[in-house]
Order: C-alpha cells, then sequence, then structure tokens
C-alpha cells in the first residue's frame, strides 16, 4: 500500500497499516480528531493562528511556517528576497573563499541538509572551477568546543598561507552569523571567538552577514551589531520556529552561497503544500503519516521512531528531523495545561551502516518502535560492481549490480525481515536527490508534526523544556566569571 503524488515522492506504508499492525479500526477512532486536525492546518495556512500557541515571551504568536513555499510581495520569501539571495550569489562567487556558517539548532541542522545534499563530503578539496566558482563551507557555532574551533581557526590559517604563496593575496572569509535570537551562547562564543582570531590574522579578511530576527522596536544583541559594525543583514522571520528555518533565509542564505536551487526546493515544498491540503487521509502524506505514527504510539506502544534514510549524504536529513520531531511534540502539558508527557522520541540512523550496528535492536528488542526508510529512486551517479576477482565466487555473484541497486535491495531485505517480526516500517521514496523532492520531503515532515500536534493536542510550535537549562546556565557562567576575577 502506497500514496504516490504526481511528481513520483511515495509514502510505502504497507508494514505499517493492517492486520497485526495500525488497523483501519484505530484509524477510525481518530476519524473527528482528524477532521479538526485538517481544519486546524487550514485556519493556519490562512491567517498564522494556531489554538494555545504563544511566544517564549507568552504573547500570541502566529505560525507561518506554511507560507514559505509561496514567493509573492509581503510574504517571507518573495521576489524582492529572492532577488537580494542571488546578489547573495554574485557576491560570493566574486569575492568570497571560505563561508563559516555558524548556528546551532534549527539555525544548523537544515543548513547541513542543503550542504550535504549539493556538496557532498568533499566540496572543500575541490579546486574553485570545480566548484564552479563557489566558495568552500564550513560550520560552526554548532557547540562550545575549544579544540574543533580551533582547529577550523588554525585550518583556515594555513589555507590563508598557501594562498599568499600562490596567490599572493589574502584568503577572504564570509562569517554567516545565524541566531534567531541573536544571543545564543554557543554561536556567539563560537563567533566571538573565530571573529577575534581572524581579524587579527594578518592573511585573511573577514567580513560578517548577521541572520537574526529583523524586529527593530526590539533589537537582538546580533542585530544592535551589525547596525553598529553596518554587516549585511538576512531575516529570520517573525512567526517560523527554528526547527522550520530550512524554508526562510537562514537556509536559503546558506543554499544561495553553495548554488542551491531555491527556486525547485520551494517548489517542491509547495507542490507538497498543496498535496497536504487534500481532505483525503490516503492522499496527503502529512495527515497519513502524522495519523499512522499517532496511531502506532498511542495504540501500539511503539512510541519510538527510528529516522533511517538510505545514503551517507541522507544522514543529516535524519539529525533534522530528530530536532523537528523533539522539540515539536516533546510537551509535558497540553493545549489546556494538563500533564501528559506526550512525544514519541526520535533516532537517528543510516542504512546500510546501522544494520551493522542498531539492527540486532530493531529487528528483536521491544516493540516500541517504528523504523522509517527514506530511499532514494535514481541515483544520479551509480558504479557498477566489477567482477575483480572471478575466482572468488561470493564476490563474483555481486558483480553486475550496480551499487544503488545493492543498497536498495540491502534496504527492501530489512524492512521485509522487519516486518516479517512484528516490527513497524515504512518507507518515504524520492524518485531522485534534488533539491524539488527534498523541498517535498522536509515540507511534508514539517507538516505532518503540525497535524499530530493537534492529534496529540499539544502546541508543536513552542520549545518551553529548551529555556529550563538555561535559566540556569546563565547565572552559573556569571558566577564562574565572578569567582575567576575575584582571583
Ligand atoms: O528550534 C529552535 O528554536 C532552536 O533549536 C533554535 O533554533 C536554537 O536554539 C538556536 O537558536 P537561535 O537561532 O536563537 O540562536
Amino acid at each position: 500500500m502506497s500514496l504516490k503524488l504526481k511528481s513520483g515522492f511515495t509514502f510505502d506504508y504497507d508494514n505499517l497499516y493492517g492486520e497485526g499492525k495500525v488497523t483501519e479500526a484505530d484509524l477510525k477512532s481518530y476519524e473527528e480528531d482528524l477532521k479538526k486536525a485538517h481544519e486546524a492546518m487550514k485556519v493556519m495556512r490562512e491567517t498564522g493562528f494556531i489554538r494555545a500557541h504563544l511566544s517564549k515571551d507568552g504573547e500570541p504568536e502566529k505560525v507561518l511556517f506554511s507560507q514559505t513555499p509561496y514567493v509573492e510581495e509581503g510574504h517571507i520569501n518573495s521576489p524582492s528576497s529572492l532577488k537580494r539571495l542571488q546578489e547573495l550569489t554574485d557576491h560570493v562567487k566574486g569575492n568570497v573563499d571560505v563561508v563559516v556558517s555558524m548556528g546551532i539548532g534549527g539555525s544548523y541542522l537544515g543548513n547541513k541538509v542543503l550542504f550535504d545534499v549539493q556538496c557532498g563530503a568533499y566540496w572543500n578539496e575541490l579546486t574553485k572551477e570545480e566548484r564552479n566558482g563557489f566558495p568552500q563551507v564550513y560550520f560552526s557555532g554548532n557547540n562550545i568546543d575549544p579544540r574543533s574551533t580551533g582547529d577550523l581557526i588554525h585550518h583556515l590559517e594555513d589555507e590563508s598561507k598557501i594562498l599568499k604563496y600562490h596567490e599572493k593575496r589574502n584568503l577572504k572569509v564570509l562569517l554567516l552569523v545565524i541566531s534567531k535570537s541573536g544571543g545564543t551562547l554557543d554561536t556567539m562564543s563560537n563567533f566571538m571567538v573565530v571573529y577575534d582570531a581572524l581579524q587579527k590574522y594578518p592573511g585573511i579578511d573577514v567580513e560578517v552577514i548577521a541572520v537574526t530576527d529583523p524586529n527593530m522596536e526590539k533589537q537582538t544583541l546580533l542585530k544592535k551589531l551589525a547596525i553598529e559594525k553596518g554587516w549585511p543583514q538576512f531575516a529570520v522571520p517573525d512567526g517560523v520556529g527554528g526547527r522550520f528555518t530550512v524554508f526562510t533565509e537562514v537556509g536559503l542564505t546558506l543554499a544561495a552561497c553553495i548554488g542551491f536551487d531555491i527556486k525547485s526546493f520551494l517548489d517542491g515544498a509547495k507542490d507538497m503544500d498543496k498535496a497536504c491540503q487534500n481532505d483525503d487521509i490516503w492522499q496527503n502524506p502529512a495527515m497519513l503519516n502524522a495519523a499512522l505514527k499517532f496511531a502506532a504510539s498511542e495504540k501500539h506502544g511503539r512510541d519510538i521512531e527510528v529516522m533511517m534514510p538510505y545514503g551517507d549524504y541522507l544522514k543529516s536529513v535524519s539529525e533534522w528531523y530528530i530536532q523537528l520531531l523533539a522539540e515539536s511534540l516533546g510537551k509535558q502539558f497540553n493545549k489546556e495545561g494538563k500533564e501528559v508527557c506526550y512525544g514519541r522520541t526520535p533516532l537517528v540512523a543510516v542504512g546500510t551502516t546501522d544494520m551493522h550496528s542498531q539492527t540486532q535492536q530493531h529487528q528483536e528488542g521491544k516493540l516500541n518502535k517504528v523504523v522509517q526508510f527514506v530511499k532514494i529512486e535514481k541515483w544520479a551517479n551509480d558504479l557498477v560492481i566489477p567482477n575483480t576477482f572471478p575466482e572468488a565466487k561470493k564476490l563474483a555473484d555481486i558483480s553486475g549490480v550496480t551499487m544503488s541497486e545493492a543498497l536498495e535491495v540491502a534496504r527492501q531485505s530489512n524492512a521485509d525481515a522487519l516486518a516479517s517480526n512484528k516490527r513497524y516500517n515504512a518507507c518515504f521514496a524520492l524518485p531522485e536527490l534534488n533539491a524539488y523532492h527534498l523541498g517535498e520531503l522536509l515540507y511534508m515532515l514539517a507538516m505532518s508534526v503540525a497535524y499530530e500536534g493537534e492529534l496529540a493536542d499539544v502546541d508543536a510550535f513552542n520549545q518551553p523544556g529548551v529555556e529550563s537549562y538555561k535559566r540556569i546556565m546563565g547565572p552559573k557562567l556569571q558566577a564562574l566569571k565572578a569567582a575567576k576575577a575575584a582571583k
């Protein structure tokens, strides 16, 4: 059983729905809730209103991520905002050797997906011509790690020495600093360390672009700095929480720096949004995915979701999804303030790699998981396994098969084995790994957690839990600083 869109995007739920799995009766019992959830999505699209959603400061706040695929003047993405992104592309192609994308959580995870899908693992080793004039890209600000931050600084200093020797000029580094709140410790401490070191280094020219909340009345720290220093600015728009910002200038500024096809990405998201407007659950991928996963959790105890794409460069999709599911649905209280402690637990896995580490547990451990596969149907650069050692029968037997065919046989075998032992699993299939289908996939997952928030009656758009440690950490750091000053 599967739901296939015109684009070829497919949700295969054969191993998740039917006898011994989520049943028709399960879904029937949610009929009214699903209708209400679907109605709530319509209202969200039209007005930005989500019942009981409040901002971090306890103020009513719109939810606008569903507007992002629609490029119109006055919208979050508009012809003029895309023009500015094109100007950024032109600027980096002519003037920048290295971009360092600095951010954490929603200000990092989507950007890493775009980079991995577009550039792969060896981008920075290519020549500028092979990169079609685009800069190298590094990520920082995603931890407070002295070693990796120091390594990055030293690496850039070394690069600048080599450039000076060969081309007799400075290395041009663009720090793309992304923080909605503009004050996140992890990102801003890294930024200060890297900015300070690179600015002092004679062979490096540094420029900064700030991506932050554009609000002029309540300016973020980063915005104040940007105004004071004259750094160009892009927006993390109001009404789009960090985990949904890959479709805004958070993701799109990085996209502009690597030649990622922004238009196709937003078109994929838009076509998916249209599919998700379908009232018929069997034609609406987000509603169907949410309903099946919710029922699997609530009625069958399958409250862990293993996100397991097949392919190395899709691991970051899994990591992006972890944040989306965890922050959106892991909630102690429902919309009426009653304690519910809802939330399915997400796990990262990658096929085939984790078949050699996690699959034993998926296959025989607790019956508490849904394994969600992602597969690519047609790989851009496939490789045939050659008959290198004809004398070794076991190796000769796999020759002539392409690596993508072998990958899919491995995934299918895993799915069959899991299904044969009452293990729920499902698969999203993308016809190809490109910007369009990536836009479809990420948008569908975002819309699916919005549906599930309604089904579980929790606010999928706040994250009060992440404030708790911050309230402890701030004073602790102040106390540390005071104690050091007193010495
Ligand atoms: O989803 C979220 O809101 C968080 O993960 C944030 O993206 C993360 O904490 C980074 O915040 P900021 O962009 O304000 O630096």
